[in-house]
C-alpha cells in the first residue's frame, strides 16, 4: 500500500484561496514540492500569516491581501503564476508576477487576454512573464475558451470574485473542475451546465477552509503506468483523488487491457477519493482523442511509456497542448525515448507509437521537466541494463521523494543529487 504526495492542483488553490477567505483555514495533505511551495511563498509575500505544523500542515490566516514589495516568484509553477494572475487582477495595489527562464517561456496570452476583456491592466513582456497588473474596476463576461484549460477559467473565476456581475467561461471540453468545487465550499455562488460556469458574486466573503488535500492522481499515475508494465508487481494507492476530470489515464489503461481496480472511499475537501490497486498485465495500443485528452493531459509522458509496452498501435490526437506544458512534451519526450532506443512518430498534435518495442539503458535528460523525468525513470525500469536520468532533481516539483518511492515497488533506483 503506498499513499502519495498531496494533490499539486488542489494544494495551489487551496493557499490562494485561503489567503483571500474570510477567517482561519485548516488545510492537512498540503503538497510540500517545487511547485506547492513557490505559491506559498507568494501567498506570504502577500501579507498572509501562515503557521506551518509540519510539511503538510498549514494554517493560513486569509483576509486582505497586502502589496507585495518585490516581484512575485513563482519559479516553475504555472498554475501559481496564472490563477494569482486572476486573483491580483482584483486587488486595489499593484504587483508583478514572474519566474524562471522556463516559466518565461511559457504562453500567458491565454490570461491576459480575457483578464483585459474583463477591465483588467495586466501586461507581460511579448505576452509572457513577467507580468505587471496595476488596479483597475472589473467587470463580468461571457468568455469561450479556445482551450480547454483549467488555468484559464480559474484565472477568470477568480478575478469573477472582485467583478462588478457575472463571469461566465464557455469552455469546449471539461477541464479540471477543481476551483469551482473549492469556491463552493466556501460559499461561492458558482453553477457549472453544459460546459458554461458561471460565477455570480454574492458580496459576502468566502469561508475558510478546513480540508485533507487528497493524493494526487497525476503522480498516481506514474506507479499506475510501472506497475502495470513491470512484471510481478502488485500495488494499491490509497486516498487518491478521483475527481472524473482528472483520472482519463485510467480510462485509457482500462481500453488497453490494463487490470486496475477503482475502490471509491468517500470524498475529501469535496473531491471523490479512494484506492487504486494495480497488476500487470499485456497491454494494447488503442487511440485516443477528444474530451478523454483533457482529462489526462498530463498523463501523456507516462502515457508513452505505457504505449512502448502495448502491442500494436496507439494513436493520440488533438493533444497539441502538449507542446506549451513546462516543456514541448512531444518533442521531448520523442526524443529522449529515442536515446533508449525507441520508435515514436511525433504528430504536430500528438504521436504514434508501434509496440512492443525493446528498450536499451542510456544516459537521458529530464529538461527541468518533472514529469518528463519521471517518465523516463519508469523508462528505465523496463529498459534493459542501466539508465541515467540528469536533471532529474525537478521530480520535485510535485512529487517528493519520487525515487524513494518506486523503490517500494522494486525499482533498482537510486538518486544522486
Ligand atoms: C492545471 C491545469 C492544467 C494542467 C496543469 C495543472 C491546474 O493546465 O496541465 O498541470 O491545476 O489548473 P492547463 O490549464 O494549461 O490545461
Amino acid at each position: 500500500m503506498v499513499r502519495v504526495a498531496g494533490d499539486k492542483s488542489l494544494s495551489h488553490r487551496a493557499v490562494l484561496l485561503g489567503a483571500i477567505a474570510d477567517g482561519i483555514s485548516q488545510v492537512r495533505g498540503f503538497l510540500p514540492a517545487g511547485d506547492t511551495e513557490a505559491t506559498l511563498a507568494c501567498v506570504q509575500a502577500l501579507g498572509v500569516r501562515v503557521e506551518r505544523h509540519d510539511a503538510q500542515t498549514l494554517t493560513i490566516y486569509g483576509g486582505t491581501l497586502h502589496a507585495p514589495t518585490q516581484p512575485l516568484n513563482f519559479v516553475n509553477a504555472g498554475t501559481g503564476i496564472r490563477l494569482a494572475a486572476g486573483l491580483l487582477a482584483g486587488q486595489p495595489f499593484a504587483s508583478v508576477l514572474d519566474g524562471s527562464a522556463q516559466l518565461r517561456r511559457r504562453p500567458m496570452k491565454r490570461v491576459i487576454e480575457p483578464l483585459r476583456l474583463m477591465g483588467a491592466n495586466i501586461s507581460g513582456v511579448d505576452d509572457k512573464a513577467p507580468l505587471t497588473i496595476q488596479p483597475a474596476p472589473l467587470k463580468g463576461i461571457t468568455y469561450e475558451m479556445s482551450v480547454a484549460s483549467a488555468q484559464v477559467k480559474s484565472a477568470l473565476l477568480l478575478a469573477g470574485l472582485y467583478a462588478d456581475g457575472a463571469t461566465t467561461v464557455i469552455e469546449p471540453a471539461d477541464a479540471r473542475d477543481h476551483t469551482e468545487r473549492m469556491l463552493r465550499a466556501m460559499g461561492a455562488n458558482v453553477v457549472s451546465e453544459g460546459g458554461r460556469i458561471t460565477l455570480t458574486p454574492t458580496g459576502m466573503p468566502l469561508k475558510p477552509l478546513d480540508m485533507t488535500v487528497p493524493s494526487d492522481f497525476s503522480s498516481a499515475a506514474f506507479l499506475i503506468v510501472a506497475s502495470s508494465i513491470v512484471p510481478s508487481s502488485n500495488v494499491t494507492l490509497t486516498g487518491v483523488n478521483l475527481n472524473p476530470t482528472r483520472t482519463g489515464l485510467l480510462d485509457a489503461l482500462k481500453a488497453m487491457g490494463a487490470d486496475i481496480t477503482v475502490t471509491e472511499t468517500g470524498l475529501e475537501g469535496g473531491e471523490p477519493v479512494g484506492d487504486i490497486r494495480i497488476k500487470p498485465a499485456a497491454l494494447r495500443g488503442i487511440e485516443i482523442s477528444g474530451a478523454l485528452v483533457v482529462r489526462m493531459i498530463d498523463e501523456f509522458p507516462i502515457f508513452m511509456i505505457a504505449a512502448l509496452c502495448a502491442e500494436g498501435e496507439t494513436l493520440v490526437r488533438d493533444a497539441q497542448e502538449l507542446r506549451v506544458k513546462e516543456t514541448d512534451r512531444i518533442a521531448v519526450m520523442a526524443a529522449e525515448l529515442r536515446k533508449l532506443g525507441a520508435q515514436v512518430e511525433e504528430r504536430e498534435d500528438g504521436f504514434r507509437i508501434v509496440g512492443k518495442q525493446t528498450l536499451k539503458g542510456a544516459v537521458v535528460d529530464g529538461h527541468d521537466d518533472h514529469r518528463v523525468a519521471m517518465s523516463m525513470a519508469v523508462a528505465g525500469m523496463v529498459a534493459e541494463g542501466e539508465t541515467v536520468v540528469e536533471d532529474a532533481d525537478c521530480a520535485n516539483d510535485s512529487f517528493p521523494r519520487f525515487a524513494e518511492t518506486l523503490q517500494l515497488l522494486g525499482a533498482g533506483i537510486t538518486h544522486e543529487a
